[in-house]
């Protein structure tokens, strides 16, 4: 069996604000665990010969993975956080006061529910598939670094979770989710490496 080691970014600024999108850099909880994360790949595929860390093409994944060495780095656009299009850069409060309806169609249906101009969570399935189809290619492990909507949908699909649990699947920050693809089947750990 080989690995695949599923993360979020760091903490964002964004983050500590609530916005949603963007792309900011870390916050200074986000920069630690970046460090701690890179700690935990070294000592976890040390005896590994050949591994990869793949990121999204947005500074606060790239950021996360800057202080890992000795693996390549590959950006996928693939692995960008969902499009809020029309809502992207504000909060959930905001988006509530200045566009109720789309709060609650959201709200209503968030699987399927398009922000404006951006997309949904069918549409962030979707362009993973690529993704998809070279993780269960890859021989060697893989550390995903990405963001909460594309975790859900990675991790629904190896988890085998309906579709209509996606949006709602716990992906904590700053919490390695190991994968273990084996003849048997798969199994999962998590690593909380802080608060
Ligand atoms: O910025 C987007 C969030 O990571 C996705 O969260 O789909 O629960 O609103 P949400």
């Amino acid at each position: 069996p080989r690995p695949i080691l599923l993360t979020r970014h760091g903490e964002s600024r964004d983050n500590v604000r609530g916005r949603i999108g963007g792309d900011t850099v870390l916050s200074g909880s986000g920069e630690i665990y970046a460090k701690k994360l890179a700690n935990f790949v070294e000592k976890r595929l040390k005896s590994e010969r050949t591994a990869s860390i793949w990121t999204s093409t947005l500074q606060r994944t790239i950021i996360t993975a800057s202080p890992i060495f000795g693996f390549p780095k590959i950006q996928w656009r693939a692995l960008d956080e969902i499009n809020a299009g029309v809502c992207d850069g504000m909060t959930y409060e905001e988006i509530k006061r200045n566009m109720p309806e789309e709060y609650e169609s959201r709200k209503k249906d968030k699987l399927s529910y398009r922000y404006p101009r951006g997309e949904s969570y069918l549409d962030v399935i979707q362009r993973l598939e690529p993704v998809i189809i070279e993780l269960e290619r890859q021989r060697a492990p893989v550390v995903v670094i990405s963001h909460q909507a594309v975790l859900r949908a990675l991790y629904a699909y190896f988890a085998d979770r309906p579709l209509k649990e996606v949006p709602h699947i716990e992906v904590p920050l700053h919490t390695i989710i190991e994968i273990q693809m084996g003849v048997t089947g798969v199994q999962e750990k998590r690593y909380k490496l802080m608060d």
